[in-house]
């Protein structure tokens, strides 16, 4: 079982890091490319962000599958502040997929479309920077106990 839970973590990290490093990669390398009015430059992009738009599906695949089975592993054991923090992460998590869905999508193909995508890059590297601060938030509020529920005991238990 702890390995089943070590894999699936794992998994999560590296999906993340494909779709997030994927975006930030295409917005820093290729917005050049999809800036210019050169047609060369757009029939240069066509291919790319095909195969881009394929890496990241199987990214995110991955991600969701991996994201709600570690929220599954959690859900007995944490509080409410740790189910709303979590809820605002999926939320915004699924705002993310569905921008990712559209600006990876091939569409009609032509090139001025391919190019306004680009814009929306910058849209999904914010919410991918918000995501992982939530995700680091709510793994330490779990190490140190803070979301941790308490044994009902120690609730009941007279205040010294
Ligand atoms: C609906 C989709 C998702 C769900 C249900 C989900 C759920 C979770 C859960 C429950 C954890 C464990 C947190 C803990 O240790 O208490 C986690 C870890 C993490 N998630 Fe997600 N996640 C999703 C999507 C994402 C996305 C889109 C990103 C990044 C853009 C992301 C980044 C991370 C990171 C970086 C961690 C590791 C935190 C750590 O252990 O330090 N997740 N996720």
């Amino acid at each position: 079982m702890e390995f089943v839970k070590f894999f699936n973590k794992w998994l999560h990290l590296m999906s993340m890091i494909g779709v997030l490093g994927g975006i930030i990669f295409a917005w820093l390398s290729l917005r050049k490319a999809a800036k210019s009015d050169d047609p060369a430059a757009g029939e240069f992009l066509r291919p790319i962000l095909r195969t881009f738009g394929i890496s990241l599906g199987v990214f995110w695949i991955v991600a969701l599958l991996t994201g709600f089975y570690n929220y599954f592993i959690v859900m007995g054991s944490v509080t409410g502040a740790y189910h709303m923090y979590a809820g605002i992460k999926m939320m915004l998590a699924i705002l993310m997929f569905l921008i990712s869905l559209y600006m990876a999508h091939p569409g009609s193909g032509d090139v001025p479309a391919l190019k306004k995508r680009f814009n929306w890059l910058v849209a999904l590297i914010v919410l991918g920077v918000m995501i992982v601060g939530i995700s680091a938030h709510l793994n330490l509020s779990r190490i140190s106990g803070a979301y941790i529920k308490q044994p009902a005991e120690a609730l009941a238990a007279p205040v010294p």
